[in-house]
């Protein structure tokens, strides 16, 4: 641990090497996406490195867990050569209180979604400011659009109750363009009621083809929190 972090970067860095630790040899893990998955994987990196595991591959769920991972060290492989992911981990945006997620803050819901669900075990990183009664009270809902049918599933998310804009880049002019070439629209919900039921209505909308609801398959969150002015990690 770095004395200059600040507590939120601290936080971040002891949950995520928390998850590192629960990684065994001989395994392949689902490398996440996102601030807090980064000490996850630079963690695995540090464990590989010093011995302590051997054989560890990954599977990355977006262009920066394949830097971070060639950067730390961890061999990557894809889908078609990993026919068991014992572990995924990865961050959220907000977790509620049955472990439904929010994710995508990061326009990586998508390969995250494919990946942490097939893995055995899918373990959540996040700060205690992730953690919300309702999902949707913090957050607006990602939804990964193909480029040609922006306007037209605008037009319906708005006829389901929600309010759309499209994600605009961060020094880039025009719209965030995902690792698959798609764009993403946030869409803002008062709160979300059933989000099983909103998962899915939304995948059927002609021209989505993710959005960020992970309803029901996360097996552990861990969470990093200040308690007494000290970081801590605790299991929801
Ligand atoms: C990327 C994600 C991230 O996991 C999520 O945005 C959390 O990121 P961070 O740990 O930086 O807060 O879903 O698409």
């Amino acid at each position: 641990m770095s004395a200059a972090m600040d507590p939120v970067t601290l936080m971040k860095q002891m949950v995520g090497y928390a998850a590192a630790d629960r990684v065994q040899s001989n395994s392949v893990v689902g490398l996440g996406t996102g601030s807090t998955t980064a000490f996850a994987i630079e963690g695995i990196g540090k464990r590989l490195q010093s011995g302590e595991l051997v054989n560890v591959k990954g599977v990355p769920t977006s262009f920066q867990a394949i830097v971070l991972a060639r950067q730390f060290g961890i061999p990557l492989i894809g889908l078609d050569e990993a026919d068991h992911i014992a572990v995924a981990i990865d961050g959220a945006d907000e977790v509620d209180p049955q472990k439904n997620l929010i994710k995508g803050g990061g326009a990586a819901h998508t390969q995250e979604k494919i990946v942490d669900c097939l893995a055995d075990l899918f373990i959540v990183v996040v700060d205690s400011s992730k953690i919300v009664q309702k999902l949707g009270s913090t957050f607006l809902l990602p939804v990964e659009v193909l480029p040609m049918a922006v306007v037209p599933v605008m037009r319906q998310i708005e006829k389901l109750g929600g309010k759309p804009v499209l994600r605009m880049g961060a020094k880039k002019a025009g719209p965030v363009v995902t690792d698959n070439g798609n764009l993403v629209i946030d869409v803002k919900y008062e709160a979300i009621e059933d989000p099983l039921a909103l998962e899915k209505t939304l995948n059927n909308i002609p021209g989505v083809l993710e959005n960020g609801i992970f309803a029901g398959v996360t097996d552990v969150v861990l969470i990093g929190e200040i308690v007494d002015g000290k970081p801590i990690v605790r299991e929801m």
